[in-house]
């Protein structure tokens, strides 16, 4: 395989690891402005520097987009103008959030093939969630080279482009929430006297517990919660004050605004 990366920032660097660990043998050209940062990649991952987004485009099948969302038009306005016609000949990857498939091909050109990919921050412990969202003319085996770079760094999810936004709010933006449940979690631990530590430890493996009960165990999350809540106990004291403040309806709201947001950005 070769893959060019244009950016190899927290994402781009992230997936960079991941595929290097699952295909010993890709060949990864990487471009990014600072000449320090690909050294460094090229030390610890043996990717290949290239000097400009002209070279690598050149020498890339594939080429994932790992740059800000702000920087895309100009990143691709380079390939097509390095590449011109040819530039549909190359698969397109792209992480950005925001910007669609068609808007990339109104730049690269209107048949050119084009991935989407909306990956979520634990990408960077391996534990990442992305979805995949091909668009017209890309292959199997080109859907599954892109599905195998992803599983590589967590979990893939094949879906629709239009349900990114929804992808957004359910996993892309939802780690934020999580961190907030785990914080709030610690900071009762800390405030009814348990050092911040055990805080921190209890509550973090809670949550990766219960995560894992309900992939391991398949059983509704609603149904592994009343499986905990014992008549006249204390988890359901827990139980009344959620759901008498509504807690699954404002993360709901939370989710709606993430999804409503995403739409507002998106071209
Ligand atoms: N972070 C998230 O949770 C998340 C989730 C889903 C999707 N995404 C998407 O992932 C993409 C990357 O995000 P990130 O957090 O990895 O950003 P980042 O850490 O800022 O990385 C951006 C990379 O792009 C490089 N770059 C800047 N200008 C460039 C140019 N003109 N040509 C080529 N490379 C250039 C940067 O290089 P220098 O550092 O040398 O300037 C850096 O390597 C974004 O489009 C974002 O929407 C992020």
């Amino acid at each position: 395989m070769k893959i060019g990366f244009i950016g190899a920032g927290n994402m781009g660097g992230a997936i960079i690891k991941g595929l290097r660990n699952a295909d010993p043998a890709a060949i990864i050209y990487v471009y990014t402005p600072h000449p320090e940062k690909l050294e460094q990649l090229k030390e610890e991952y043996g990717v290949i520097p290239q000097k400009t987004i002209a070279d690598l485009a050149h020498k890339s099948d594939n080429i994932v987009l790992a740059v800000k969302p702000n920087k895309i038009d100009e990143v691709l306005a380079e390939v097509k103008e390095a590449l011109g016609d040819k530039a549909t000949e190359k698969l397109y990857i792209s992480i950005a959030a925001a910007i669609t498939i068609s808007h990339m091909q109104g730049i690269v050109g209107g048949d050119a093939k084009i991935i989407r990919i909306m990956p979520n921050t634990p990408v960077l412990v391996n534990e990442g969630m992305s979805s995949i969202s091909p668009g017209q003319g890309v292959s199997d085996e080109e859907l599954k080279l892109v599905k195998d770079v992803f599983d590589g760094v967590g979990k893939t999810v094949v879906v629709p482009e239009d349900m990114i936004h929804a992808v957004i709010s359910v996993s892309g933006s939802s780690p934020a929430y999580t961190y907030m449940y785990i914080n709030a979690l610690i900071e009762n631990g800390v405030k009814q006297g348990i050092t911040e530590e055990s805080a921190k430890e209890l509550a973090v493996q809670a949550v990766r517990g219960a995560a894992k009960m309900v992939l391991e165990t398949g059983v509704d999350p609603l149904i592994l919660r009343d499986n905990v809540c014992s008549k006249g106990g204390t988890t359901i004291e827990a139980v009344h004050v959620l759901e008498d403040e509504d807690f699954m309806g404002i993360v709901d709201k939370a989710a709606d605004a993430t999804s409503n947001r995403s739409k507002e950005l998106t071209v």
